[in-house]
């Protein structure tokens, strides 16, 4: 992926979606402080996702600002999936779909039929991620599964967090298993 521009209705302007570069990083904390209820990790955290798993990470840009992006990786131990970390969407550009366009963007960036699902955790009162990627599900017309990874008390008893579910999308259209021979 090189960069692609899409037409955006409400403003005119195009949207352009790319790989990350390292100086998204710190645009990446911006939007992220900016977009509770997502958790902040630390610019070098998003450094090293631009850097080490670019490949799994996508930036919306218009008219040079940060409109949006999606960072994630492929689980060593299960590599025909991408696993979304994080994404967000600055307020003003959402509920006009961009959400749903990175998810597609970043599928679109991996090697053909080598995903063959799609995976994050929300927390449930986050609406409107688990409808973001139950929406998605729907429209790959795939189902999308939802159980509970981590249990509030994983996180410790000094911390309130709420726990987290996974939700699975797949198997996605036309995705063949990639070999794997576990150690
Ligand atoms: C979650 C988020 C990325 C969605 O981005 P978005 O660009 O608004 O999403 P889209 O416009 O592509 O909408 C996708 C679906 O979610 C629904 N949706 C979006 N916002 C919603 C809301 N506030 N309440 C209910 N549904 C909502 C849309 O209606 C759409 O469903 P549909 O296709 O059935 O109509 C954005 O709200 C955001 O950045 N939130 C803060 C950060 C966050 O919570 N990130 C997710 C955790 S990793």
């Amino acid at each position: 992926m090189t960069s692609t521009t899409q037409p955006d209705k409400e403003s005119g302007t195009d949207i352009a979606f790319r790989l990350p570069r390292s100086e998204d990083g710190a645009r990446m904390l911006e939007l992220v402080k900016a977009s509770p209820p997502l958790e902040p990790n630390t610019c070098y955290a998003y450094l090293l996702l631009c850097h080490h798993f670019r490949e799994t990470c996508v930036v919306a840009e218009q008219e040079g600002e940060l409109r949006g992006f999606v960072v994630g990786y492929r689980p060593p131990k299960e590599p025909d999936t991408v696993f979304v970390w994080q994404i967000a969407v600055s307020s003003k550009a959402r509920g006009q779909g961009l959400g749903k366009r990175l998810l597609e963007q970043l599928l679109a960036a991996q090697p053909e039929g080598s995903v063959r699902y799609l995976t994050s955790t929300v927390t449930p009162d986050n609406e409107p991620s688990a409808r973001l990627f139950r929406s998605y599900a729907e429209k790959l017309g795939v189902p999308c599964e939802e159980s509970k990874l981590f249990g509030a008390e994983a996180f410790g008893k000094d911390q309130h967090h709420e726990e987290e579910h996974l939700f699975r999308i797949g198997p996605l259209p036309g995705s063949g298993r990639t070999p794997h021979t576990p150690l």
